[in-house]
């Protein structure tokens, strides 16, 4: 059930009454689908295993794998880390006071009393202080309680779609993730900003560690705190364990259709092959799309043909939902402009290779 977060009267206001209702369904161990300016989450009381454990079979995914705890910002999110994580380095500080609220999650020591569930039994946690102004009403809410209730100090929230697919960036994507669902609070917040999950570092290691590329880059992230950044694969070469995390599996983020990268020469030649032949061959409609930066010379009628944004931050914005529309127009293949180098662009790239692999 889709609830629009907001009300559109005079200008834009929250909608309380789903705010609360919200609220109230996080408290009573329910899930519900949370707006944030990454992607979608699925959410649940951090603290409550029960409800932690059904989301991870709403997912499919396997218990082990954790997940990103939200927490409220009025304090910049530092109650809610304390409640969570045990110590903090001073180069997390400093990430933190950089870029929350916003598209950043870290991963911490973990207290061991608490979020043992989300944190899939390890004992770091993942923590985030998200910007979206729904996700934050809802954590505040929670955490300034007006009937006596305890307080609930987090929401463990993936991305809400089943195990190894495209993450969602509308209410409708979500609803359609969980069509079986159907009493699924979903609070709709409308599309997401940044589009793209948010950018991991593990500040267990003494120095930090990107786990996942996003919109905040790997250059901010050291120009913040003054460090450079170490890969995981620096680390395993140290002979240190890597921490595992599924939105770095090598496949993940898939539609249904088959997705190809290639440079733009590829993609052009590859076109050519193909010729008209495809028209021929797919009268049903096209089962060929493109997506790409660089104009390209495309004869066939049925190929289906979206622009790729030369704007890394608008390209991240609409990739999940231009996959998913080429997904519901039933293509089989969709070929990809590999992304420009540079790490503006990591996120997108990180995305499209492991909805490639
Ligand atoms: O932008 C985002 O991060 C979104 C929104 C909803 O906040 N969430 C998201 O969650 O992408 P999810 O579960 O789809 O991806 C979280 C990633 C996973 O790859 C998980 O393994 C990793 O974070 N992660 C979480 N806690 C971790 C921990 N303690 N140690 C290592 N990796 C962790
Ligand atoms: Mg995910």
């Amino acid at each position: 059930m889709i609830v629009s977060a907001y009300v559109f009267a005079d200008g834009v206001e929250f909608a309380p009454d789903a705010i609360g209702a919200a609220a109230q369904a996080l408290r009573a161990g329910q899930l519900i689908g949370l707006p944030t300016e990454t992607v979608y989450g699925l959410g649940a009381d951090a603290d409550n295993a029960t409800a932690v454990a059904a989301i991870f079979a709403a997912k499919g995914r396997p218990s082990d794998h954790p997940l990103i705890v939200h927490v409220a910002s009025f304090d910049g999110g530092m109650s809610g880390v304390s409640h969570y994580a045990t110590r903090v380095p001073s180069f997390a500080q400093q990430l933190m006071s950089a870029f929350w609220p916003g598209p950043l999650t870290l991963i911490l020591p973990r207290r061991d009393a608490v979020g043992a569930a989300a944190a899939g039994g390890h004992n770091t946690i993942g923590l985030r202080c998200p910007e979206h102004p729904v996700a934050q009403a809802v954590l505040s809410a929670l955490r300034q309680p007006t009937n006596g209730e305890p307080v609930v100090w987090g929401v463990a929230a993936p991305s809400a779609n089943r195990f190894g697919r495209v993450s969602p960036t509308t209410a409708q994507h979500v609803a359609g993730e969980f069509a079986d669902q159907k009493d699924l609070l979903i609070l709709d917040g409308g599309p997401c900003d940044v589009g793209i999950e948010s950018t991991i570092i593990d500040c267990t290691r003494g120095a930090p560690v990107l786990l996942r590329p996003g919109a905040i880059t790997a250059e901010q992230v050291e120009a913040a705190c003054g460090r450079p950044l170490i890969s995981p694969e620096e680390l395993e070469a140290q002979g240190q364990q890597t921490p595992r995390a599924s939105g770095t599996l090598e496949s993940h983020y898939a539609p249904n259709a088959t997705v190809r990268l290639m440079d733009a020469r590829a993609l052009q030649q590859a076109l050519d092959m193909l010729g008209r032949d495809v028209d021929k061959a797919s009268p049903g409609g096209a089962s060929i799309a493109v997506y790409a930066r660089t104009p390209l010379k495309i004869s066939s009628r049925s190929i289906e043909h979206r622009c790729m944004p030369s704007d890394p931050a608008v390209a991240a914005h609409e990739l999940f939902s231009v996959l998913r529309e080429l997904d519901a127009l039933r293509v089989k293949l969709i070929w990809v402009e590999e992304p420009p180098v540079g790490s503006a662009w990591d996120g997108v790239r990180d995305r499209l290779v492991r909805a490639s692999a």
